[in-house]
Formats: structure tokens, C-alpha cells, sequence
């Protein structure tokens, strides 16, 4: 039987990497191989597009950035993901293409269509089976993954930019409501893990039944 294809989405600080771990313990008590992975990233071109992307000194074109991780996605998809899925591994993947929607079309500008062009385009069609949405209040994710909680004024530009990110965020999952899912991720620790829980113990015994 073919793997089941989950990824994680949302603003830095919201949880992802956290509740990953906890995500392939629930999977594997139950049996199930599981290959985590992350976007940008994946593979070794993946992982060098990534400190592009991530980490050069002067910013990309937005459009630029896009065709790089979609570039980055395809080696993805094509190394890792497809014969993980195909061997009847699970993928929890950390960030895919909702996270281009988000910050690239939402947070950069991008044209949404374009997006969507590239993602038919390199995908054919595979989206995952399940995606969670942290979604959190881009203050309260900056003072997580910062530690900090009062912006400078250069931070509170950037804070209209994860808006924008969240946004978009959320646009993607009403518009695919049966794949995404929203987890309020404002809370503490058991209250994210609570809803993880439900959501993915729901969707186990949906495609369990099918086995
Ligand atoms: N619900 C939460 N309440 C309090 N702290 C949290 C919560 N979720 C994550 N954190 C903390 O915030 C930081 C960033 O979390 P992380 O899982 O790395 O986020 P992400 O991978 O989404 O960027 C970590 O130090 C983590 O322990
Ligand atoms: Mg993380």
C-alpha cells in the first residue's frame, strides 16, 4: 500500500519541529515507516538551494526565490519523496508547497497563478493527504523563536510580512479545507498536542480503513 504524504506548515516559532517529532512516534507505534524531511531542503541540491534562498546576503527576486524552490521541490519529490510514498513509507514533510503560497505569493507578491502553474507543473498532481496548519500570531511565533517580545522598528516591517504570510496561510486552507487542517497553535504545549492528536488519530482510522 502506498505511504500517506503529511506535511507541516506555518509561521517560524508555531510548533513544527516540536510536534514532529511526537507526530512520527504516534506513527510508528502503529507500525508505520516513516521518512521525515523538510522543504526548502531534502536533498543535497535541496539543502544548497536552502542557504540560498535562507541564508545569502542580498535577497533574491521573489520570482527567482520561487523557481529555486520549485526547482529544489522537483529533486525532491522525484529522490526522496515519490519512492518513499511508493514503498509504502510515510512522509512528514516540514514546509512544502502551501509555504511558496504563503511567503513567496503572499508574503513577496508573487503572483498566486504563477504558484499554481509551477506547482501543477512539478508536481503532476501528488499533493499530500493531510496537511496541518500551525497557525499562530506572527508576534507570538517571533517571541518563541526569538525570545524577544518588543520589535525594533525594522521587525515590526517584517511583522506586516508574516501577516501577509498568515494570510495567505489561511486563504490556502479555505480553499482546500478537506487536506488542510488549522491548528491554533497560540496555546501551550498540550493544548497544540491535543488537537495534533485528534486530528491525526481522525485521519489514521479514515485511511486505515481502506488498508
Ligand atoms: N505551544 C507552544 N508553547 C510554548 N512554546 C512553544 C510552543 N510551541 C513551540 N514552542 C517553543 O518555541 C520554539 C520554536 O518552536 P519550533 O517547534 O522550533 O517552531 P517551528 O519549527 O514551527 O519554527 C521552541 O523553543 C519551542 O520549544
Ligand atoms: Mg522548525
Amino acid at each position: 500500500m502506498r505511504g500517506k504524504f503529511i506535511t507541516l506548515e506555518g509561521l517560524d516559532g508555531a510548533g513544527k519541529s516540536t510536534h514532529l517529532s511526537w507526530l512520527r512516534r504516534f506513527l510508528e507505534r502503529r507500525g508505520i515507516r516513516v521518512k521525515v524531511t523538510r522543504e526548502p531542503g531534502g536533498t543535497a541540491l535541496g539543502e544548497r538551494l536552502r542557504e540560498l534562498v535562507l541564508k545569502g546576503g542580498k535577497r533574491l527576486h521573489c520570482e527567482t526565490e520561487t523557481l529555486l524552490v520549485f526547482a529544489a521541490r522537483r529533486e525532491h519529490l522525484d529522490k526522496v519523496i515519490a519512492p518513499a510514498l511508493k514503498a509504502g513509507i510515510w512522509v512528514l514533510c516540514d514546509r512544502f508547497t502551501d509555504a511558496t503560497y504563503a511567503y513567496q505569493a503572499g508574503g513577496s507578491g508573487v503572483a498566486w497563478s504563477k504558484v499554481a502553474a509551477l506547482e501543477r507543473w512539478v508536481q503532476h498532481g501528488t499533493q499530500p493527504d493531510l496537511t496541518l496548519l500551525f497557525d499562530v500570531d506572527p508576534t507570538v511565533g517571533r517571541a518563541r523563536s526569538r525570545r524577544k517580545k518588543r520589535p525594533d522598528r525594522f521587525e515590526s516591517e517584517q511583522l506586516a510580512f508574516f501577516r501577509r504570510v498568515r494570510e495567505a496561510y489561511l486563504r490556502r486552507a479555505e480553499e482546500i479545507p478537506r487536506r488542510m487542517r488549522v491548528i491554533n497553535a497560540n496555546g501551550d504545549l498540550p493544548q497544540v498536542r491535543r488537537q495534533i492528536e485528534a486530528l491525526l488519530s481522525a485521519f489514521y482510522s479514515r485511511v486505515s480503513r481502506h488498508v
